[in-house]
């Protein structure tokens, strides 16, 4: 098992590339399952969710070659069973579920288990295939779907107490595209990341107005077509990395971003003091040593994206002030917060509050222990301001989601070092 070691101190100065979207990557590439036609996809980062998805893909039968950022995906004959044991190591290959539904009208996917950042029901992923007219059960911990009766559109509200759901209405609309007649998706996940798989269902065929936003309407259509897709930049990496320069700049380059994705980060890094210049495709932050903490609420895109809100906290964990973070969209995604109070962080929380009492340059390494990916990504800001040496272990959490994160940040002037147990 890998482990990071990080020396604090060390002023990050410089410039990186933003890998392509794995919150993009993962409904993409399953997607490809809809046709029986060659798919080629762009800008699939290198992390070990994007594989767990090409290995769930060849399992099912597809013919998978990948070279470099690009994948090629031939879906001819598939069958309708997502492996166990792949399926249990990643949430997101719930995924697989409305594609397979749509074009073998079954689909045999194990129901996701816990998750360390709180309970995560798929109660919406199922009540929208019911409604388009599969019958599915629950049995030996896999959902059994099936469509033979065939998929009819209809309206469709998705939304649940926590608001819309990505991969629920990324599934929904995957499973619509094949179905007979229109469907309309009221509530419907309004993040970059649905508004891509839209388009790359475009591109092969589907029809399908208003993704991007709360109503989306597709007209069903009998067979989609290969195609060809870039996918987006990770607006998350993105996010992490402009953190990075808050925490422990200097001045930070992130190259290939998509800054008009990050309204609600920059906005809130910008209300902390620091600078922020966008470029095209280039954002540039410069950290202001007099900066000041800041509040935030985690909501459905544009609002605060709940996947940067561990890195925040370690952001505010070394601002001066009180900051307070509130998290809407998973209650209980505070792992990092016990990890970060054995660096030294103050914390106080309150049901799904936080109030963080900064305090600069008041953290010293320690060994800590990585729960999930954000938090990780939050150990290792932490680090790269810390006092000393941190030890970040169980660091696959990270592999899962930031491509070569240790590369990118030695590339800053980082002292980071991965070592191979
Ligand atoms: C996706 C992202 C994840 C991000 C999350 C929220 C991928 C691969 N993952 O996960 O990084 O943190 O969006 O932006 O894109 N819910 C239900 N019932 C359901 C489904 C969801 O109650 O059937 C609840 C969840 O518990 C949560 C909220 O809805 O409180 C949002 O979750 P959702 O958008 O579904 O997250 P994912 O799509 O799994």
């Amino acid at each position: 098992m890998d482990k990071f070691l990080v020396r604090g101190g060390a002023e990050l100065n410089g410039q990186i590339n933003i890998s392509g979207s794995k919150n993009s990557s993962l409904p993409i590439l399953a997607a490809t399952l809809l046709t029986d036609e060659p798919c080629i996809i762009g800008r699939v980062p290198d992390v070990s969710d994007t594989n767990y998805m090409i290995q769930i893909l060849q399992n099912l039968g597809a013919h998978v070659e990948r070279s470099s950022g690009t994948v090629r995906i031939e879906a001819k004959e598939i069958h309708h069973e997502a492996p166990y044991d792949l399926v249990r190591r990643m949430r997101a290959s719930i995924c697989v579920m409305g594609p397979l539904t749509a074009r073998l009208k079954r689909a045999e996917v194990s129901l996701p288990g816990g998750c360390v950042i709180g309970d995560r029901p798929v109660d919406l992923h199922l009540r929208g295939l019911r409604e388009l007219g599969a019958e599915i059960s629950v049995e030996g911990g896999n959902i059994l779907i099936n469509a033979e009766a065939g998929l009819h559109g209809k309206e469709i509200n998705m939304l649940g107490s926590h608001g819309s759901t990505v991969l629920g209405t990324d599934n929904l609309i995957m499973a619509a595209v094949l179905a007979e007649g229109a469907t309309i998706i009221e509530g419907a996940a309004a993040e970059p990341e649905v508004k891509d798989l839209c388009d790359f269902l475009i591109k092969m065929g589907a029809k399908i107005e208003g993704a991007g936003t709360r109503r989306i309407v597709i007209e069903g259509v009998k067979k989609l077509h290969g195609a060809e897709h870039t996918v987006i930049p990770d607006r998350i990496e993105a996010g992490t990395y402009l953190v990075a320069g808050a925490v422990a700049g200097g001045t930070v380059t992130i190259n290939r971003a998509c800054a008009e994705h990050l309204t609600a980060v920059i906005d809130a890094l910008c209300e902390c003091g620091h600078g922020i210049d966008v470029n095209g495709e280039k954002i540039t932050v410069t950290r202001n040593p007099d900066c000041n903490g800041c509040e935030i609420t985690t909501a459905t895109y544009p609002g605060f994206p709940t996947d940067m809100q561990a890195q925040m906290c370690a952001l505010f964990t070394v601002t001066p002030g009180i900051s307070v973070v509130t998290e809407n969209i998973f209650p209980e995604r505070f792992m990092h917060i016990a990890e970060m109070t054995r660096m030294g962080g103050k914390y106080q929380k309150e049901n799904a509050t936080v109030t963080v009492t900064g305090t600069p340059g008041g953290l010293t390494g320690a060994p800590v222990m990585a729960s999930d990916l954000r938090a990780s990504a939050a150990l290792v800001l932490a680090a790269l301001c810390a006092r000393g040496e941190t030890e970040i272990n169980r660091v696959y959490h990270i592999d899962r989601g930031y491509e070569h994160i240790d590369e990118k940040l030695q590339q800053l002037g980082a002292d980071i070092q991965r070592v191979r147990a």
